[in-house]
């Protein structure tokens, strides 16, 4: 909070805005000031000693109107800011609604993210959800900031697996059954015909030739096509629907059968590909990578170059300013080979590419494997947190209406949030017990504490925003809370400059911890009016930013848990 006021106001003596910036601290204990310089780094730069530097510094603090005072203690100059003047702004927040931390610095821009991208005929996955969930965090966050989004579900719609689907449903079941069914019985397709093509490797040669008819447009096979798209979306957009997830393209690999030649013809203007065995490759090896293979001998392109014309449509569509794909780190070469394609091939946003990667989710009882039916499925994970859930609220609150639609927000809620409290590129080890503690750094405490600020103000009625006087906020427990609701908006941005969800899902997680601690120690609604009033002030703000970090997150508030 007051980074950038500070870092102007102290960028004196030679010393730049950047390097006050980068070198503001939160102290660890909050008796030594709201926000601390230390002053070692500039020491050999500016040929003086760090308290020296700190005492210069000093004044140029002091005189900020957010400042109540600055004292030097070693090399260290800390900033303490003055109490009313901050507590006054609360009164913005209150009234922020769900506004709270939003910014319009992106207005203007549009983003394009690329995320969830499912395959078609394969149910969703517990690995999945990182994709999904933190595409869509990034979504929100950005769309708080005033950018306008793209979301775009790049969807596998397109391979070899068409053609042996196909082999299977007609071997083993048939079209209207398939059609009748849901996803689960078309992987059930998918899993034996691998099963029987082990003893039997003529069917491959089988689910090639009808690949190859989809390939060719022909009515039959496109008929097939066309339905197992359908049995695959209904089954996600219901998965969606229960994540708060939505996208603003389905433009799959599908999409782009006929976008593919434009960019091989630039490829091959500018003697980027070249033949190897047959194939059309584009050599990396002058930058540590192996070749990116484009097309097969026999013709075939493949997702690289599926990505190549992506990449060109979007820019073409979107004119983005950045184009993120968030993806798993198993795919780290895929994209840096296509990034450095796209920069040979002279692209206009080849430097707005950006990966965003993350790591692996497992269970707590095992590793989790795609091969061999050993797949977890993220709706058998959903529908279990929910139902555990639901004996949570059962016990803790028997009464409450809306039970159903409680359980579902806290199940699917905990869920979610696990994949979005740590940096994105930490592996997580999923336990139905650790996203679902009411009392850990977890979603159902959010919502908890969401629900416990929501029944306060339900008791002590709205507050008063004109007739507040928030000095009334003494105490240091009140004062942290009201530093932690300001600095929100600092949080927000933050999260959209490192693309990491987890600066919102922390932010709000401390504010809570914050607000906890202030409500055990101090009665909300009490005699004195202006005190009260205050105090439910700092509750309505707080209110305000745990939902909205939450929103951003896609996690439900309910009002009363
Ligand atoms: N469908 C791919 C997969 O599941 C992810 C696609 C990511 N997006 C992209 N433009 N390559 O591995």
């Amino acid at each position: 909070m007051y980074e950038e006021q500070l870092s102007k106001a102290l960028s004196v003596e030679g010393l730049s805005q950047q390097d006050i910036e980068g070198a503001l601290e939160t102290p660890k204990e909050p008796k030594l000031g709201d926000i601390c310089l230390p002053c070692f780094k500039f020491a050999r730069a500016m040929r003086l000693a760090p308290p020296v530097i700190a005492a210069k510094l000093l004044p140029y603090a002091q005189e900020q109107e957010f400042v109540d005072r600055a004292e030097v203690a070693g090399g260290y100059l800390n900033i303490f800011f003055n109490r009313a003047v901050i507590a006054d702004k609360i009164k913005e927040v209150a009234l922020s609604g769900n506004r709270a931390g939003s910014g319009k610095e992106g207005e203007g821009k549009t983003i394009c993210i690329d995320y969830s991208s499912v395959n078609i005929a394969k149910p969703f996955h517990i690995g999945h959800l990182s994709t999904t969930v933190i595409g869509g965090a990034l979504y929100r966050i950005f769309e708080h900031l005033g950018y306008k989004v793209v979301g775009i579900n790049h969807l596998g719609d397109w391979g070899t697996q068409f053609g042996k689907l196909i082999v299977a449903t007609r071997k083993w079941s048939s079209l209207g059954e398939v059609e009748k069914n849901d996803e689960y019985f078309l992987n059930s397709l998918y899993v034996r015909y691998h099963k029987e093509a082990e003893k039997n490797p003529a069917l491959d040669d089988e689910a090639r030739a009808w690949f190859k008819r989809i390939e060719d447009g022909d009515g039959e096979a496109t008929q097939y096509f066309d339905v197992f798209k359908q049995v695959t979306m209904k089954a996600v957009g219901k998965i969606y629907d229960r994540l708060r997830i939505k996208f603003d393209s389905y433009a799959g690999e599908s999409f782009y059968n006929d976008k593919m030649d434009s960019c091989l013809d630039i490829l091959r203007e500018k003697n980027l590909l070249v033949e190897s065995d047959g194939a059309q490759v584009v050599m990396l090896d002058e930058y540590d990578m192996p070749p990116c293979l484009l097309v097969k001998a026999d013709g075939a392109t493949l997702y690289a170059t599926r990505d190549i014309a992506a990449a060109y449509y979007r820019k073409r569509m979107y004119d983005f300013e950045k184009c993120l794909y968030v993806v798993a780190y198993q795919q780290n070469l895929h994209f840096k080979q296509l990034f450095q394609v796209l920069k040979l091939m002279d692209f206009a946003g080849a430097k707005d590419m950006e990966h965003i990667a993350f790591g692996m989710v497992s269970m707590e009882d095992g590793a989790m494997s795609t091969r061999n039916g050993r797949v977890i499925w993220l709706k058998d994970v959903l529908d279990k947190a929910v139902e555990k859930a639901a004996a949570i609220i059962d016990e803790k609150n028997p009464n409450i209406k809306d039970k159903a639609a409680i359980a579902e927000s806290v199940g699917v809620g905990a869920v979610v949030f696990s994949a979005l409290f740590n940096n994105r590129i930490k592996d997580i080890v999923f336990s139905f017990d650790k996203v679902l503690n009411f009392d850990g750094e977890t979603s159902p405490y959010l919502q908890y504490t969401y629900a416990r600020c929501a029944s306060a103000l339900r008791k002590g009625g709205e507050p008063d925003c004109s007739a507040m006087d928030v000095s009334a906020i003494t105490d240091d427990e009140g004062y942290e809370v009201i530093k932690s609701v300001l600095s929100f908006g600092d949080s927000v941005r933050q999260a959209a400059k490192l693309r990491e969800p987890c600066c919102v899902s922390r932010h709000i997680i401390d504010l809570a911890e914050k607000f906890n601690r202030f409500y055990i120690g101090h009665r909300i609604i009490v005699d004195d009016a202006a005190v009260r009033n205050a105090r439910l002030l700092l509750t309505k703000a707080t209110a305000n930013v745990i939902r909205t970090g939450l929103c951003l997150l896609g996690i439900d508030a309910p009002e009363e848990m």
